[in-house]
């Protein structure tokens, strides 16, 4: 990633526009200093690390841009308008490529409600994309899904979707948990999960779980299938108590199948003499429409002077979820930013709180609406106007 030593000096007044961008405002705490940067596509924070006496000025790691180019850009034009004396940089590096998001790739905000005419299969944890694509080749009027959280798998499908044409995959960068959630109901025609990690000691982890389950059956058509495809004699026992603990659906249970398309896994467990395990769910229960969840509004004083003088890191945590305020950073006396991170323990949400004149904002602003986000939310807002109440010396 993109970043620059330069000698320890004074910033430069702030707002100051340069080279097309905004640096609006400096928040500074005990690590930090964050600059609140403006450019046409994007807002994010960089991030300034004193050390004896230097600065190091990078993207702060939760906003920071997709396109590295902006970063890179951001850096230097930052440097400039405060004339820092460079010592060490590798801004210019040819490593740190234009990358352009892919039209293959959405994010999870997409899916909110998605509906589409066509039929949807959606493969969790594709992996190489040897299924997917295949898939994608064979049913070219249906629209898949991939969903992954492994990077370099991520990239290897965008390549092979780009190279080969494909037009009806989208890829996202998320937690399959997370995607289920935000899907309509009945939507869905078929979910494929081969071979996904056991887990065994964190089955915390496992994508499979009864919740898991239940948001599978509310976004499947009736009739549409869950497939899941194992190597794992535990994963297997595991999944199928669940399955066969579910109402109003069918099980189908197999082992050794030979299905059209082995992947790598697969051929690596076959050449070990290993079982493979299906385990096939079609439901048979149309769903109520999904509970439509929103953050209220909230109305509620904020004073972020008294919520400076009052903070400590604090963890609050739920049965399910988490809040975790972290760290803050002063802009002025009445405005400064709080770091926090929150949501279910399996997947959190990391974002910054910009508070001015009173207001909340959350950068990135937007979160998957889960119920454990929305709760989280809730807390969040609250707690802040408890310690607003406090007055300086709690
Ligand atoms: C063992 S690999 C199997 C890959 C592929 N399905 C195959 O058969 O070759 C499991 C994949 O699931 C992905 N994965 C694990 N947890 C996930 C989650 N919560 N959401 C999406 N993908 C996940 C992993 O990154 C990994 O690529």
């Amino acid at each position: 990633m993109p970043n620059a030593h330069v000698k320890k000096d004074n910033y430069c007044q702030m707002p100051i526009k340069n080279d097309g961008f905004l640096f609006e405002f400096l928040a500074s705490s005990k690590y930090d200093d964050l600059v609140f940067t403006k450019s046409k596509e994007e807002n994010f924070f960089l991030q300034v690390i004193d050390k004896k006496k230097i600065k190091l000025i990078k993207a702060d790691k939760i906003t920071k841009p997709t396109n590295v180019k902006i970063v890179q850009d951001a850096i230097k034009s930052f440097i400039d308008a405060n004339n820092f004396e460079i010592l060490h940089e590798n801004i210019n590096s040819s490593k740190n490529h234009l990358k352009k998001k892919s039209n293959y790739q959405k994010d999870i905000f997409y899916f909110d409600d998605y509906k589409s005419d066509k039929k949807i299969e959606i493969e969790i944890g594709f992996g190489s994309g040897r299924h997917i694509l295949h898939l994608a080749k064979k049913f070219p009027d249906k629209e898949f899904i991939g969903i992954e959280i492994h990077k370099p798998s991520i990239e290897q499908l965008l390549k092979q979707c780009q190279l080969q044409n494909i037009k009806n995959i989208f890829v996202v960068d998320f937690d399959a948990r997370i995607l289920l959630q935000m899907l309509s109901s009945n939507s869905i025609d078929t979910i494929y999960i081969h071979f996904p990690v056991p887990w065994d000691k964190k089955p915390h982890r496992r994508v499979i779980s009864k919740e898991f389950l239940n948001e599978s059956i509310r976004v499947l058509k009736k009739n549409g299938k869950l497939e899941l495809r194992s190597d794992s004699e535990k994963y297997f026992e595991y999944s199928r108590d669940l399955f066969l603990s579910l109402q109003k659906c069918e099980i189908v249970i197999r082992k050794n199948n030979n299905i059209e398309i082995s992947s790598k896994y697969e051929d690596r467990w076959k050449k070990m003499e290993k079982n493979i395990y299906d385990i096939i769910l079609i439901n048979k229960e149309f769903s109520k429409e999904k509970e439509k969840i929103v953050p209220e509004k909230f109305e509620k004083e904020i004073n972020f002077s008294n919520i400076y003088s009052n903070f400590s890191n604090k963890i609050i945590r739920e049965d399910d979820f988490f809040v975790h305020f972290e760290n803050i950073y002063k802009i002025d006396k009445n405005s400064g930013v709080i770091k926090i991170s929150f949501g279910s323990y399996d997947k959190s949400e990391h974002r910054y709180l910009i508070i001015i004149n009173d207001q909340l904002n959350y950068l990135p602003n937007k979160f998957a609406f889960t119920k454990q986000n929305i709760l989280s939310d809730k807390i969040i807002k609250e707690y802040l106007h408890e310690t607003s109440k406090k007055g300086i010396y709690g």
